[in-house]
C-alpha cells in the first residue's frame, strides 16, 4: 500500500494522541493491512473496510493525561543531571545512571559482540547463580572473553538479600577485574509505584526493563538468561554463526532457549530494544514478560520463532 499525505497526518497525529504505543499500535495496523491487501490482490477480491488489528492479549493503550504525554515525549532532561542522587521515577528508563547502577565490575571501552542479561535473586538460590556463571564463562572461548560481558542484575529489594548475590559474583575475581563479569543494583525510586512494590509480574516486567536499558550498546546484541541455566561449550560461536546463518532474512528476535523469556537475542540499542522495554513497562501490569515478548514479535510481524537448534540454554537441574 502506498502511504498518501493523508495517511501520513493520519499517523501523525495518532503519534501524538497516543505516543509511542499509539505508534506501535499503528505500525502493527500499516504492517496487517499491507499483508492483507497482498492476499487480497491473490483472490482478485477488493477490499474497502478497515480491519482491525488483531494482537492477541495486548490491550489499546489507556488514554495518556496530557502531563504524562510531555513528560514521555521530552528526550532530553531540563536541567544536566546532578551529581546528588536523582530521585528516579517509577520505569523511567531514560535517566538510568549507569554508573551509579554498577556494583562490581567496570564497563569496557569497546563495544562488545553479545551482552548476558541475567535477572538475579536471593530467592532463586546463590548456588543457582554460582553454577550458572561458572557455565557460561567456562564455555566462553578465551578468544571470545574480551567481547562477552555478562551483566547480572541483583533485584531484590532487601539488602542482605542483594548482599548475597554481591557475594557470589565478586567470588568470580577475574573475570569481574577483566569487565567480562558485572553486577548492578536498580535505585529502590525505580520501582516507586504500589503496583511495583506489590504486584511481582509488574516488577519482574520492571526490572527486566531496567537490566535491558542498562546493557543498551555495551554490545551489538543481547541475550536474556535467568539465575538457572547451564550451557555448551562454543555457544559464543554457535551464537555468532546462527545470527550470520540469518544473512538478510528478516527477524527481530532469535532463541536459544525454549523457556518463555530465556535465552532471547535481540539486537541491542536500537528500536527492537525501545520497543521491547517500553512493552514491559507499559503493560507490566496486564501480561508477564513471556507474553509481553510475545506480543513483540506480533507486533514486529514477526510471524514465526526463529530457534536455534538444539537449545543452547537448559535449566541447570536436567540431565545434559
Ligand atoms: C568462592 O570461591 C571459593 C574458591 O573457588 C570457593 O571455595 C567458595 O565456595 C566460593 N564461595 C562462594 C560463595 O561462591
Ligand atoms: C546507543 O546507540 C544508538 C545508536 O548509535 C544511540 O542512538 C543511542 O543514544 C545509544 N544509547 C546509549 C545509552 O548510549
Amino acid at each position: 500500500m502506498h502511504l498518501t499525505r493523508s495517511h501520513y497526518r493520519i499517523l501523525m497525529s495518532m503519534v501524538a494522541a497516543l505516543g509511542m504505543m499509539g505508534f506501535l499500535t499503528v505500525v502493527a495496523y500499516v504492517l496487517d493491512e499491507s499483508l492483507d491487501a497482498t492476499n487480497q490482490h491473490a483472490d482478485g477480491k477488493t477490499r474497502n473496510a478497515q480491519t482491525e488489528v488483531k494482537i492477541d492479549n495486548v490491550q489499546r493503550p489507556p488514554v495518556m493525561k496530557s502531563s504524562d504525554l510531555k513528560e514521555r515525549l521530552s528526550v532530553t532532561p531540563k536541567k544536566p543531571a546532578p551529581s546528588v542522587e536523582i530521585e528516579m521515577k517509577s520505569g523511567d528508563l531514560k535517566h538510568i545512571d549507569r554508573e551509579k547502577a554498577l556494583v562490581l565490575g567496570h564497563t569496557r571501552k569497546d563495544k562488545g559482540f553479545l551482552t548476558i542479561g541475567i535477572p538475579a535473586s536471593h530467592a532463586g538460590g546463590e548456588d543457582n547463580l554460582e553454577q550458572t556463571l561458572k557455565s557460561l564463562i567456562q564455555n566462553t572461548e578465551e578468544a571470545e572473553r574480551p567481547r562477552v560481558t555478562i551483566v547480572v542484575f541483583a533485584h531484590d529489594f532487601d539488602q542482605s538479600a542483594r548482599q548475597a548475590v554481591r557475594y557470589v559474583v565478586g567470588n568470580f575475581t577475574e573475570p569481574v577485574q577483566s569487565g567480562m563479569l558485572q553486577l548492578i543494583e536498580a535505585p529502590l525510586s525505580f520501582y516507586r509505584t504500589p503496583e511495583a512494590q506489590k504486584n511481582g509480574q509488574v516488577k519482574e516486567n520492571l526490572d527486566n526493563a531496567f537490566l535491558i536499558s542498562y546493557s543498551e550498546n555495551l554490545s551489538e546484541y543481547y541475550l536474556q538468561l535467568d539465575d538457572s541455566v547451564k550451557t555448551v561449550p562454543g555457544y559464543v560461536r554457535s551464537i555468532r554463526d546462527f545470527i550470520n546463518g540469518q544473512g538478510k532474512k528478516y527477524w527481530v528476535t532469535l532463541e536459544f532457549s525454549s523457556k518463555p523469556f530465556t535465552g532471547k537475542l535481540i539486537r541491542s540499542g536500537g528500536r527492537d530494544q525501545g520497543q521491547l522495554t517500553h512493552l514491559l513497562v507499559e503493560f507490566g501490569e496486564k501480561l508477564s514478560v513471556g507474553k509481553l515478548y510475545e506480543s513483540f514479535k506480533k507486533f514486529n510481524a514477526q510471524k514465526q520463532p526463529i530457534m536455534h537448534r538444539p537449545p543452547l540454554f537448559d535449566n541447570l537441574g536436567n540431565a545434559p
